[in-house]
């Protein structure tokens, strides 16, 4: 694939963030951005690389409308021997393959994909941050954008790279969170958009996450649809219980997110000889567990926050305290893994890390 390449001039750089350690998430991004378009009669052409700034979208753009829209998440780490490091970068460009599929969008070819990611993080290399904890974010994004107002599938999507420079994604950094368990809204039913990861199911969490903020939690835990019963994920993460002996995640049904951190974490816990479930797990275990004194931890996964641990569950008006509120053992030793193996400081038996410079 050919990319055009037209370089920010030196009027355009942006000055990059003077203090690492106040990075926060989604706020700062970098000098260039790729970008391609897509008509059904051609397919993808116009590869490019573009200094970073707002795009043109018609007002009747069928995305803005119907909420054809789907997007990635993933980061780009600076190594401890300064290298760059990817983590399994092609599980997310795989994922968003299928969320296309489920919202009606044409799928991206993988490699010109990540040949287009690669050479724009080689360009803006150095808003790689360097201090520990931080990280590049990447978010690979489509929207429709023919102009039309009847409902139907877009015949023309843009594909567009931004990147930008992260800390840690919830203010709490690695300290536990306060979740509530939402038992009135939910968040996705089986049959509907749940396992993509499209900005409607985002959207679709806004109010209910809005209405726990106020009561002074972090994020809420979804139930299933049908019964309000099922633990399902968080929203911006998956969910791990450990009870007992047993490391818990809800199975990948069709209404949770197939999370690349969440496979890492199964993979990196059966390795470790733990016992390890993806099932069904009703909240009322999760309580009942807590009250008895197993539930031992609970944490999240995802490719923003990495490992989460939680410190409170909130269900039915009743608090419950997980782990004395600290930071879990396990919780703990999994961030530890997972960063070791993303920064390079530890051998990665999985060959997950691919080092593009
Ligand atoms: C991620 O973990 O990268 C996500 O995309 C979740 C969230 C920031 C929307």
């Amino acid at each position: 694939m050919e990319i055009q390449i037209t370089r920010a001039g030196s009027g355009q750089l942006k000055p990059k963030p003077a203090d690492e350690s106040r990075l926060g998430f989604g706020d700062i991004f970098s000098d260039h951005m790729f970008l391609m378009d897509f008509e059904s009669e051609k397919g993808w052409f116009n590869a490019r690389i573009e200094p970073y700034g707002n795009i043109s979208i018609d007002p009747a753009a069928m995305g803005i409308h119907y909420g054809q829209e789907i997007f990635e998440g993933l980061k780009a780490y600076r190594a401890m021997d300064r290298g760059i490091h990817l983590f399994r970068a092609k599980e997310n460009f795989k994922r968003f393959n299928r969320s296309a599929v489920r919202l009606c969008m044409p799928d991206v070819d993988i490699e010109s994909a990540m040949e287009g990611m690669k050479k724009l993080i080689l360009l803006d290399k150095d808003w790689i941050p360097k201090s520990e904890g931080t990280s590049l974010y990447i978010r690979p994004t489509m929207l429709a954008n023919e102009p039309h107002l009847g409902v139907r599938p877009s015949r023309s999507y843009v594909f567009f790279i931004i990147i930008g420079p992260v800390g840690a994604y919830y203010k709490e950094g690695l300290n536990p969170v306060k979740i509530y368990v939402e038992d009135k809204y939910i968040r996705a039913a089986l049959g509907g958009t749940g396992e993509a990861k499209a900005a409607g199911n985002y959207a679709t969490s806004l109010l209910a996450a809005e209405e726990a903020k106020e009561k002074g939690f972090t994020q809420v835990l979804w139930l299933d649809a049908a019964e309000r019963k099922y633990i399902e994920e968080v929203g911006t993460m998956n969910m791990f219980f450990f009870i007992g002996d047993e490391v818990i995640t809800a199975p990948l049904t069709g209404s949770i997110l197939p999370g690349v951190t969440r496979d890492s974490v199964l993979q990196i816990v059966k390795q470790w000889g733990m016992k390890v479930s993806e099932r069904s797990l009703s909240i009322d275990e999760v309580i009942e567990a807590s009250k008895n004194g197993n539930l031992k931890e609970a944490f999240g996964t995802g490719t923003a926050a990495v490992i989460s641990p939680v410190g409170q569950i909130t269900y039915n008006g009743e608090d419950h305290i997980v782990a004395g509120g600290k930071m879990g053992e396990l919780s703990q030793k999994l961030y530890d893994e997972i960063v070791a193996i993303q920064y390079g400081t530890k051998p990665d038996p999985y060959g997950w890390v691919e080092r593009i410079d």
